[in-house]
């Protein structure tokens, strides 16, 4: 299965294919010379199997972690690539989660100003949020996604034979965004969640496919793009006020989507939370949740927009004041 994806600068295509990681050559060529990134958490066979494919291949891992998306881990691989002595003609495959397609994204995007990029994302979010959009970053001064660029890649492969390794924790908290991405767009998709639909191809597929339909209209994120910060305030605020994975970012934003939607939605929502063992309680009360809002510079202001979902399958961006900001929260938190 295929999905095509159309960018200012061309276009580019998401393939689903099960075992695909084995088989890049078939689907990508197998290239001149190939830097596979990957990070120390990602089972090391996924990018040996990329490698394998590849004519002269090799592979650069750096240690897990958020912690590591940042400059020095960028001068890493960028140091990677001049000892492989890589040229314009030669390409990057990211092979792991969100963090390993950021990073190599970004060092493609900026070696020799830009060389071929591939993403072979191998965590659900990555899957389902990462994979089309085209943006890359690393944090820099404490502040996230600070650094970037969009630079869409050039392939994608969707394995989900991938995420037989990945915990039952991680799996969850990545569908959180595939769910954000039906609550603000469709209906049926949220159905199926509600139905309890397992399986795994058919949820993402029709997830990443939303996400297209979004980027294709506003890449770079002017008006309709914005939607898909649904639940992101708060998750933002919640993740500055936890200690370091105490929520997985997912779990954050399943919980940040709560008080920015209509009591009926926010029921479904907390019904699907429990079938996929998401959180459904807040972690903190109404004023220290608020009170890490007060520090976000999205929220500083008398006024805040937010993305609103009065209607499953629908959002509104509504401009409303603090102190609105401010009861919504502290309704979905108390009730
Ligand atoms: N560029 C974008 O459009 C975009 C979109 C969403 C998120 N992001 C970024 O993605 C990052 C989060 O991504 P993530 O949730 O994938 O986190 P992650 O990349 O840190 O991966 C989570 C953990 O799972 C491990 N892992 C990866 N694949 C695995 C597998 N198949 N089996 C077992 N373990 C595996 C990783 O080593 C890591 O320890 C954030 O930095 C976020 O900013 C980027």
């Amino acid at each position: 299965m295929k999905l095509y994806v159309t960018t200012a600068e061309g276009t580019y295509d998401i393939i689903f294919r099960k075992g695909g990681i084995s088989d890049i050559a078939s689907l990508w060529g197998a290239g001149e010379k190939t830097l596979v990134v990957t990070d120390s958490g990602v089972p090391m066979q996924y990018a040996e199997a990329v490698a394998k494919s590849c004519k002269n291949a090799e592979i650069f891992t750096f240690p897990q972690g958020e912690g590591r998306k940042q400059i020095s881990t960028l001068s890493d691989i960028w140091r990677k690539m001049v000892q492989m002595e890589l040229t314009r003609s030669d390409r990057v495959i990211a092979v792991g989660g969100g963090v390993v397609g950021d990073m190599a994204g970004l060092a493609a995007a900026t070696y020799m100003r830009g060389i071929a990029f591939y993403n072979v994302p191998t965590t659900v979010l990555s899957q389902v949020d990462s994979s089309v959009g085209g943006k890359t970053a690393v944090d820099f001064e404490g502040y996230k996604n600070m650094i970037g660029a969009f630079y869409p890649p050039k392939g994608v492969l969707i394995d989900t034979d991938t995420l037989c390794t990945l915990p039952a924790r991680q799996v969850s908290a990545g569908l959180a965004e595939a769910l954000k991405m039906a609550a603000t767009h469709d209906a049926d998709l949220f159905e199926a969640f509600e139905k309890g639909e397992q399986d795994m191809e058919t949820l993402l597929q029709r997830a990443v496919d939303i996400k297209r339909g979004v980027v294709e209209r506003d890449e770079k994120e002017y008006g309709e793009r914005k939607a898909l910060n649904f639940g992101h305030t708060l998750a933002h605020a919640l993740e500055s006020k936890l200690s370091f994975d105490a929520l997985y970012h997912g779990e954050c934003v399943a919980l940040g989507m709560l008080p920015m939607c209509a009591p009926a939605v926010r029921a479904r929502l907390r019904n699907v939370y429990k079938k996929w063992g998401l959180p459904t309680e807040f972690p903190m009360n109404a004023e220290d949740l608020l009170e890490a809002c007060r520090h976000d510079k999205k929220c500083s202001g008398e006024h805040i927009t937010v993305i609103y979902v009065a209607q499953v399958g629908q959002y509104e961006m509504k401009d409303i004041s603090f102190t609105e900001f401010c009861d919504m929260i502290r309704e979905a938190v108390t009730e």
